[in-house]
């Protein structure tokens, strides 16, 4: 089975988490994409969506599903997204896509959090896929230079700019031993966004497309 049809294997086990007459946050990435083309079958199930990223956004409309702000709508009963990374424990490398602060606000803001996932992004220990971090632009040496000093090797991802105007460096080689301290201390550097760290609210269910069907962790 090719990655991409675990995806959408995964994609559909989340759709048994979508009850009748909710609003529910929506995540960003080809596997979150996956879910909204199964969502647009039973829309009328739903009472709209929050949207992740302007990308999930324009998706969400097409397929003729309300999108709502987050601000209007409370506490959501489900957010359902993709990861890069995830281990046992559900902790999460997110960002791949750049859309890490606006997820890691709906994730925040979810009673349970599930995550749509192939095989392939479960991991041992978070790092292997560098780390991305959303920085204020003008905070991007200050924040390199930080960086670097935890043992970090980030590159500004080229050309891209996050839907709140920033820039992303991507991080490679943090020693991400305790995921839950790493995710406070990049936080506090001045001039940080969000990182992709989803380990302080992680995954409340995680589902892995496998060659032999989903599996649940
Ligand atoms: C976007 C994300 C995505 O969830 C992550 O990059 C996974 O993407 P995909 O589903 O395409 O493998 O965090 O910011």
């Amino acid at each position: 089975m090719s990655a991409d049809d675990k995806k959408k294997a995964a994609a559909a086990a989340a759709l048994d988490y979508v009850e009748a007459g909710l609003v529910i946050g929506v995540g960003t990435g080809s596997t979150a994409n996956h879910f909204i083309d199964l969502l647009a079958k039973i829309k009328s199930r739903l009472d709209g969506a929050v949207a992740s990223s302007k990308s999930t956004e324009v998706r969400l409309k097409q397929a003729g599903i309300p999108v709502l702000d987050l601000n209007g709508v409370g506490t959501l009963p489900l957010y359902v997204d993709g990861a890069d990374e995830a281990t046992r424990h559900r902790h999460l490398i997110k960002g791949g896509g750049g859309a890490l602060t606006r997820e890691k606000i709906v994730a925040a803001a979810s009673e349970k959090f599930v995550c749509i996932a192939d095989d392939s992004k479960l991991v041992g220990r978070l790092g292997a896929f560098p780390l991305p971090i959303e920085v204020i632009p003008m905070a991007r040496s200050y924040v390199a230079r930080r960086l670097v000093s935890l043992g970090g090797q980030p590159k500004l991802r080229d050309g891209f700019t996050t839907d709140n105007g920033n820039i992303i460096l991507d991080v490679q080689n943090l020693d991400i031993l305790n995921p839950v301290e790493l995710e406070g201390e990049l936080d506090h550097i001045a001039g940080v966004v969000a990182n992709g760290l989803f380990a302080r609210r992680p995954a409340d269910v995680l589902l892995l497309g496998t060659d032999s069907g989903v599996t649940k962790l």
